[in-house]
């Protein structure tokens, strides 16, 4: 049996795939495609409604993305919103103007709740608008449905042919109702019933590896983070033993943590999976030796993993694919398409460009953190792995500001351990909502007084952050009395510490990381 399902066509906005992601939330399975996606191709799709997203052009311009008109006549139901509704607009005969000034950021709008798309919405709503032009005039049988004090048409519609479009971007959070206008598109206009949900996710994945691998062999690099072992898992109920997991320990890991990811995937634990686990704390150690610049650290770390796991694959001889956990948000910020390099996110950005494996397999790349959780879940991997906090490619690399040394790494992974336990002992990470917490070295050296004597040791950075999607974050208010066992322990039992700061940024401006 077929899902239903809505297609949602790209033409380069920042947000496309967490409409995507907001379509299933509502339990409807969903993909996005370039907005060139041949005619036949989107018929054959069949979709039960089309979406078209935001993006940076302007209809006025020469090579601006345009789909055929014929996609208006196919009496599929359609969302424009922002760059899609102003080209739905000026392809059906509207008009769109260029602004003078662009309207961004929170917007209060006061819609029609006579509208399938606002029935359920308050007459006045927060939404997030972030455009320069507009829809000044709608074309023939389309008439407005919302506006704000700048923008005459924030919302139009022909709900006759079932032509919806917003200027705004309902799928973003601070669009407060977005949510059920984009579940009033996909149940009341487009019909769905909403029967998809994640286990059928990781079904159609598992088939579809199936499909490709065939009886070739896989490598997959396994961190035992939660993406990571999600992918795993996922690829050892695809194809079983035809898959080995190779396990660096790169010398830049938690405190125990080796032993700890041997003790689940290894030849011990529950999933009977080829578990390879290699010792290169050394080798790492030494192409870092004075490298001082993030974005060096993390290609260096990256292309080193990638040259360890050639090794490997030499070994097994004759490996097809590797495979790795990379999630949507560590794609978008590595650069892809034209949005803006932020961090070249380990697994994506920092692979060197002549690899020696047929093809790269990523089941993740399209979902966010929570979703990837849900899927571990549906695999029965048990809740304390899927909710562990999500750690870095370039693990504690990127945790100790500036060069890379042994002693630099014992002390940030004993003063991370106190960090963790005491959260824990606390019950904070539930209490808190921590999405991510730990210690950072800084590359800042101060002096103390211990003792009577004078010190001059490093300070450690506590981060803490409250987060849904890892791409924005909050910095967690975590109790006085816990920071300040916490501090106290980490100065008292690690050498070479003798001050401790907390990180209040939030993302943005700040990254999780700080590297
Ligand atoms: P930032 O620091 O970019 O982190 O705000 C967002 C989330 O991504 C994790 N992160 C990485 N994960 N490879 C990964 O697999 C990487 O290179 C990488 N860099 C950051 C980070 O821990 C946070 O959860």
């Amino acid at each position: 049996m077929q899902n239903e399902k809505v297609l949602v066509l790209d033409f380069g906005g920042q947000y496309n795939q967490l409409i995507a992601r907001r379509v299933r939330e509502c339990n409807v399975y969903c993909e996005v495609h370039p907005y060139n996606m041949p005619i036949d191709k989107i018929k054959a799709f069949g979709a039960k409604g089309i979406i078209f997203t935001g993006g940076p052009n302007s209809v006025f311009g020469e090579d601006s993305p345009k789909i055929d008109k014929e996609i208006f006549e196919l009496g599929i139901p359609v969302l424009g919103i922002c760059y899609g509704c102003q080209f739905t607009a000026y392809s059906l005969g509207g008009m769109v103007l260029h602004a003078p000034v662009s309207e961004y950021g929170k917007t209060l709008v006061t819609v029609d709740n006579n509208s399938l798309l606002f029935k359920d919405c308050k007459k006045e709503t927060n939404v997030w608008m972030s455009h320069t032009d507009y829809v000044s005039k709608v074309p023939d049988g389309f008439k407005i449905t919302a506006h704000t004090e700048s923008c005459p048409v924030a919302a139009m519609e022909n709900a006759e042919k079932k032509l919806y479009a917003v200027q705004f971007h309902p799928e973003v959070m601070h669009s407060e109702e977005g949510m059920k206008m984009l579940s009033a598109f996909v149940y009341d206009v487009c019909g769905c019933v909403g029967d998809w949900k994640m286990a059928d996710f990781a079904k159609s994945t598992i088939k579809s590896l199936r499909e490709k691998i065939g009886n070739g062999k896989v490598l997959c690099a396994l961190s035992g983070g939660v993406d990571s072992s999600v992918a795993a898992v996922l690829l050892s109920k695809a194809v079983g033993k035809q898959l080995t997991c190779v396990f660096v320990d790169q010398g830049l890991l938690r405190k125990n943590e080796g032993d700890e990811v041997e003790a689940v995937f290894g030849p011990n634990g529950p999933y009977n999976l080829n578990f390879v686990r290699v010792n290169a704390q050394e080798r790492f150690y030494a192409k870092l030796k004075g490298v001082t610049d993030p974005e060096r650290k993390r290609k260096i770390i990256g292309e080193e993993f990638i040259r360890v796991f050639e090794e490997e694959a030499k070994k097994i001889g004759a490996v097809d694919f590797l495979v790795q956990g990379t999630i949507y948000p560590d794609v978008i910020e590595s650069g892809l398409g034209k949005s803006a390099v932020i961090k070249s996110h380990h697994n994506v950005g920092g692979l060197p460009s002549v690899v020696n494996f047929k093809e790269i397999i990523e089941p993740l790349r399209l979902l966010f953190k929570d979703e990837v959780r849900k899927v571990g879940l549906e695999l029965g991997i048990p809740e304390y792995l899927v909710y562990r906090q999500p750690f870095p490619g370039p693990g504690l690399g990127i945790r100790i500001i500036g060069e890379v040394t042994a002693e630099k790494v014992r002390i940030v992974q004993e003063a991370d351990y106190i960090y963790r336990e005491e959260i824990a002992k606390a019950g904070v990470d539930k209490s808190c909502n921590l999405g991510q917490y730990f210690a950072a070295l800084t590359n800042m050296q101060s002096v103390g007084v211990m003792g009577d004597f004078r010190t001059y040791d490093y300070a450690i950075a506590l981060r803490a952050v409250q987060t849904s999607d890892f791409m924005t974050a909050d910095w967690a208010r975590i109790p006085y009395d816990v920071l300040d066992i916490v501090s106290r322990r980490i100065v008292n039992e690690v050498k070479g510490v003798n001050r401790v700061l907390l990180d209040c940024t939030s993302k943005p401006p700040a990254t999780i990381e700080f590297e």
